[in-house]
Order: C-alpha cells, then sequence, then structure tokens
C-alpha cells in the first residue's frame, strides 16, 4: 500500500492537528484529510438488518397506536456524499488509494463507490461543486416506519428544515434528510441495495432528471447548497 502511494507520488501527511500517529495520513485532491489505517472488517456483511415483517391478518388493524410508536436508533453509519470540485477525480483517487469500486453515476454529476469486500451500494459518494465540502451521514434504520417517525422526532426537537420522505432511484433507499446547524444533512435511510464481494455490479450511467428519487416532495433550494464555501 505505502508502495502504491509511492507510485502515485501521494504525499503523506505529517503533524495534522487531528493526528493520533495511527496509521497513514494524506489528503484527497480537494484537500481532505484522509486517514487510513488497517483493521477488521466493521461494515455490515450483507443488507441491513431489517425489522421482522408485521403480521397483517385480515380483520384486524396493523399499525402501532402513536403511543407505541416509540424512539428511532439508527443501527449503523451507511455512507457520506462529500462536494468534490472534480467527481471523476474524486473517483480515480479512491478507486487507486482505497480500492472503492464505482457503483453508479450520473455523468459527472454524482458519483457512488462501494467498498470491494462487500457494502451497501455506497459507503462514499460524491457531488459536483465548487469545492470540497461536507453534504451528509447517512444512517441504517429499520423500516419505513422508522424514517418517518425519525424524520418527525427530529421536527419536534425544533430541526423541521430537510428532505423527505422519498425514496432514491441510485441505492434504491427510502430516505428522509433533517439539516443541522452547519448546513449540512443526516439521512434517516431504509432498504439500500447491497452489493456482495462476489457480484461483478455493472455500473449505471443515469439521466440526472430520473435518477434522483422515485416519489417525494420536491428538495428545498438549500439541499444542494455547500455550506462550506457559499457567502
Ligand atoms: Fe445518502
Amino acid at each position: 500500500m505505502l508502495r502504491e502511494l509511492d507510485r502515485l507520488q501521494i504525499a503523506r501527511v505529517s503533524a495534522h492537528p487531528l493526528s493520533d500517529n495511527t496509521g497513514v495520513w494524506l489528503r484527497d485532491p480537494d484537500g481532505n484529510v484522509v486517514q487510513i489505517v488497517v483493521a477488521t472488517k466493521v461494515s455490515p456483511d450483507g443488507p441491513a438488518l431489517q425489522a421482522p415483517p408485521h403480521l397483517h391478518p385480515a380483520g384486524r388493524g396493523a399499525a402501532p397506536s402513536r403511543s407505541a410508536a416509540g424512539r428511532v436508533r439508527p443501527r449503523c453509519l451507511s455512507h457520506v456524499l462529500l462536494f468534490s470540485s472534480d467527481v471523476p477525480r474524486s473517483v480515480r483517487f479512491y478507486g487507486e488509494v482505497l480500492g472503492l469500486r464505482l457503483s453508479d453515476q450520473s455523468g459527472e454529476l454524482i458519483a457512488f463507490m462501494h467498498g470491494a469486500h462487500g457494502s451497501d451500494h455506497h459507503l462514499l459518494a460524491f457531488v459536483k461543486s465548487d469545492g470540497p465540502g461536507y453534504h451528509h451521514s447517512s444512517w441504517h434504520v429499520a423500516s419505513i416506519d422508522d424514517v418517518g417517525i425519525g424524520r418527525e422526532h427530529m421536527a419536534a426537537c425544533g430541526y423541521v428544515r430537510g428532505w423527505g420522505v422519498g425514496r432514491h432511484v441510485i441505492g434504491s433507499n427510502y430516505f428522509a434528510y433533517v439539516q443541522d446547524p452547519w448546513g449540512s444533512f443526516a439521512e434517516f435511510s431504509y432498504d439500500i441495495d447491497f452489493i456482495p464481494a462476489d457480484v461483478d455490479w455493472k455500473p449505471g450511467d443515469y439521466p440526472a432528471e430520473d435518477s434522483f428519487y422515485v416519489w417525494g416532495p420536491q428538495p428545498p433550494d438549500y439541499f444542494t447548497v455547500n455550506h462550506e464555501i457559499a457567502e
């Protein structure tokens, strides 16, 4: 790996304020600092656990009462979407350096990458902007109910800005995004596609206007703003 970094002429970052002196530290082409650590695979080896299907016998109501709906607790991180000043360049870098593989893309506007050892449809994704930035983190929940209940809970706590509930085309997941105080988002995600290690996934190139979401409300104007470079 170190030889590969040398071959690609990627400089290591030394004495970064965040460094704990473990692993290898470097910068991606947009200047984001990346730490690479040898570790056991911790991402799921199969599709995220789902809530057991509700029994729904005829002649009986299936929905819980509102008071029994409960709190939603995300199960694990699914993926992160970063703004990139050059999406194909970011895809090349993370493919060569981390071995991530292209899952799907929409021209040079957005690209999604998965892990070679089996992962969600995307662990890391990039969307075009004028500079680097952090768009969202995405968190697995167990059901479409949990997507809606989680979104509603956040709104009740004062975080009303966001987008959803809806369903993405690329990745297939049901989503609800909540904007945080810094302008980026956290996503409640249910039922994202999973790409096993032994599946030869053929990346698709989707037209932008037909790949963003299957259904859902119109995304708000602020959904695509890179707040790290905006005035
Ligand atoms: Fe997402």
